[in-house]
């Protein structure tokens, strides 16, 4: 891989990320950082992420993931392996000319690419609502935190959260 590969994704304090293949609150400030981090870049997603979005995210390359043969919607790439999902990526990042490629989960996604990740950007919700999809554990002393921004919920928030950014230490 040339470039960098990076999460985004909102967790909460139970590592939830998603109950019934649907989020658990509603962020309007993390809708808006999610968007920052992954417009104009190639997003990777499995197809269970997809179709909660219910949509091709606007302003970027959607490549989902899905072994089922038959699955083509339309205004997606669809890549039948994680090898594929990546070398995609790298070509559509050339073609847009973006400096990361970002993945947007799910739970099943993450895991697969956590070997390959430089960059977390997560969103550490302060509740811990029940859920059925959770981020996997990751060895924090790997990465540093190069960003740290604490906020308290507002009007459109249904928490409080942070943004903090991890970056894989490269050895
Ligand atoms: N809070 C957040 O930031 C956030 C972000 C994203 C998602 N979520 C939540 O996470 C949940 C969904 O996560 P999930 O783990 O259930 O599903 P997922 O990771 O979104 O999708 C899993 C699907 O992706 C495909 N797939 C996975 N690995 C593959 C591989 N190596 N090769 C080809 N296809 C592959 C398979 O599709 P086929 O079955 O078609 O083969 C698999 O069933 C939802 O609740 C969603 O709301 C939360």
């Amino acid at each position: 891989m040339t470039r960098p590969l990076s999460f985004v994704v909102a967790m909460g304090e139970n590592r939830v990320i998603g109950r019934d293949n649907r989020l658990i609150w509603r962020i309007k400030s993390d809708l808006k950082f999610f968007r920052q981090n992954t417009i104009g870049r190639p997003v990777i997603m499995g197809r269970k992420t997809f179709l909660s979005i219910g949509k091709p995210l606007p302003g970027r390359e959607n490549i989902v993931l899905s072994r089922e043969t038959g699955f083509a919607p339309e205004g997606v790439h669809v890549a039948g392996s994680i090898d594929e999902a990546l070398r995609l990526g790298e070509e559509l990042a050339d073609k847009m000319g973006a400096d990361e490629i970002a993945v947007a989960g799910g739970a099943d996604v993450y895991a697969q690419l956590m070997p390959f990740v430089s960059k977390i950007v997560l969103t550490r919700v302060k509740a811990a609502p029940e859920g059925d999809a959770f981020f996997p554990a990751f060895d924090e002393g790997q990465f540093t935190v190069s960003f740290h921004e604490e906020h308290v919920a507002g009007p459109e928030d249904d928490h409080d959260f942070a943004f903090i950014i991890h970056e894989r230490i490269m050895a």
